[in-house]
């Protein structure tokens, strides 16, 4: 996908219980982390929910006061505030709990200059990785069993003072098969973004339940990153092995009657399995990749935003007939 590995902890760092890698690409961090030993904390949290989201990490510029006001306001403490210092600076980390067994860590490093956090050595392992053009996280989602979508809502409102930014339900999102309901949560400056699902009753069996009965909670369902030109960030990723979930050819046939001028060639968004969708405000390019692993959880999305500020509504019916396709040959529709 064309991250670049930055920073590495393990043995050699003198950690002695798990191993992890950094990998960036423009102003995105993903940390993969494994066991080192049997019966610890990630170890147990892969054997229930397989490979996943853990942690959800947000910047601050105090973590300590992140921290004491979430208690407050009636979040539960993951990790107290720990003040963490190499060579290169120090850094302030604390954690909360959220949904399922998900966690959110506050990091504070105005004053680390090192290439992540304390703790971890540089190391890009002699590999020199081309970039695909992903540039920021633009939204993680999050699954919820039925009837969690509201109270996990009320929880980001009530902890963090966010919104609600947009919605939809069931009568929006529904095909023959699955339908669900889902509220975008966002901070003031609306940088961040959390949609929250829940399944909803359709003729058979959901997607978002799937998702639920692989992952046993609540979980990140996905992250969706974003590039300044999805034509060859996808192109690239596609001669790079990612597997995107196809598109049927007949999305593309009254696509522009759909949503109007574009200024990419529709031809090469067949090809790519691009899709596009539409409100007031512009237009929006997206694509979700399979499931990173053969439990049908986890995914990426790549989007690139020309105005739109929305989440594909005109979108989901292409997406979830792909989605149940897949979920049909897995037999679990
Ligand atoms: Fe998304």
């Amino acid at each position: 996908m064309g991250f670049q590995p930055v920073a590495y902890r393990g043995l050699e760092t003198g950690t002695r219980d798990r191993v992890s890698y950094v990998l960036n690409q423009d102003r995105i961090n993903l940390v993969i982390t494994s066991p080192l030993e049997k019966n610890t904390e990630i170890g147990k949290h892969i054997d229930r929910h397989g490979d996943g989201v853990k942690d959800v990490a947000f910047r601050v510029n105090d973590a300590e006061a992140a921290w004491k006001t979430s208690l407050e306001r009636g979040a539960k403490s993951a990790m107290e505030p720990n003040e963490i210092k190499d060579d290169d600076g120090e850094a302030v980390v604390s954690a909360i709990e959220t949904f399922g067994d998900t966690i959110h860590t506050f990091v504070e490093r105005n004053n680390y200059i090192g290439s992540f956090l304390p703790g971890f050595e540089s190391n890009d392992f002699g590999l020199k990785v081309d970039s695909t053009g992903l540039v920021h996280i633009d939204h993680v989602v999050g699954n919820q069993p039925d009837g969690d979508m509201q109270p996990v809502c009320d929880f980001y409102e009530k902890v963090f003072g966010w919104h609600r930014f947009w919605s939809v339900d069931d009568k929006d999102i529904n095909t023959e098969y699955s339908a669900l309901r889902s509220i975008v949560m966002a901070n003031d400056n609306e940088v961040v973004k959390m949609p929250i699902n829940e399944p909803a009753d359709g003729l058979k069996k959901s997607q978002i339940q799937e998702f639920i009965d692989y992952y046993e909670t609540g979980g990140v369902q996905h992250l969706a990153m974003s590039t300044r030109d999805i034509i060859s960030t996808v192109r690239m990723m596609r001669e790079n092995g990612v597997d995107f979930l196809p598109t049927p050819r007949t999305y593309y046939d009254n696509l522009t009657d759909r949503v109007g001028p574009i200024e990419e060639d529709v031809e090469t968004l067949a090809d790519l399995g691009i899709l596009v969708d539409v409100d007031k405000n512009g237009y929006m390019l997206q694509i979700f990749t399979q499931p990173l692993q053969d439990r049908p959880t986890l995914f990426f999305e790549v989007i690139q935003r020309k105005g739109s500020n929305s989440f594909g509504k005109g979108n989901f019916r292409a997406l979830f007939e792909s989605i149940e396709r897949e979920q049909e040959r897995r037999g679990n529709l």
